[in-house]
């Protein structure tokens, strides 16, 4: 069987995943690499729930971690793992780092967050677009002060759990607030080594 390559790119709301996803994905398939460009919650029943349901107060953070594992399993079984299996390389924005910091940080046990994703594949490359809340929630969208000062204390907390993790397993972590062209060309220096493999 072939084997492709696996590269999830994590980090706070608002460093820039979405973006990097898109930007790397071009890259590659101007390099001639078939690429699957996919993203965390997926578009498919669960992810969609899980968009409709996400911030409503009412639902408590066990549900959200359920559904955000639930969620990885389809995008895992049905995408990733055949896309993979057929050589491709596969590019995620955010995966299974960022229940284990997201849902953690809601005050959930972190093993447990863990176990939940078990079945979750090892990335080939984890990077993680670091940069400090404040700068990442002003690129973003500008909510109301009091909206922002609690998102800004939680998302602290994320950030730490990231930066934590990535310490401990070898995560590339880039500086994410340097401009887009600059964080674009570091994650390249950073996947480059990687490709010969495929090749
Ligand atoms: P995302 O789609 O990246 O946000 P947006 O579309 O607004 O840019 O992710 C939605 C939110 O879900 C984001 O705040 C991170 C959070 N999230 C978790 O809490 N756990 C997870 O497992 C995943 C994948 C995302």
């Amino acid at each position: 069987m072939m084997k492709g390559i696996f590269i999830a790119l994590e980090g706070i709301d608002g460093s820039g995943t979405t973006t990097h996803t898109r930007l790397l994905s071009k890259w590659l398939r101007a390099k001639g690499f078939l690429v699957v460009q996919t993203h965390e919650p997926t578009n498919k029943r669960i992810g969609r729930l899980i968009r409709e349901i996400l911030r409503d107060p009412s639902i408590q953070p066990a549900i959200d971690a359920l559904l955000f594992a639930a969620d990885r399993i389809d995008h895992t079984v049905n995408r990733i793992q055949p896309a993979l299996d057929k050589g491709k390389i596969v590019i995620t924005d955010r995966y299974v780092e960022s229940s284990i910091t997201y849902q953690s940080s809601s005050g959930l046990d972190i093993e447990w967050v863990k176990q939940l994703n078990q079945y979750a594949l090892t990335p080939d490359l984890t990077i993680l677009l670091d940069l400090p809340p404040e700068i990442a929630l002003n690129r973003k969208h500008r909510p109301k002060p009091k909206e922002k000062f609690e998102r800004t204390v939680f998302l602290e907390k994320v950030r730490r759990c990231f930066l934590s993790r990535a310490k401990e397993l070898n995560f590339q972590i880039i500086n994410a607030e340097k401009p887009i062209n600059e964080v674009q060309q570091k994650i390249q220096d950073v996947v480059e080594p990687l490709l010969g493999n495929l090749k």
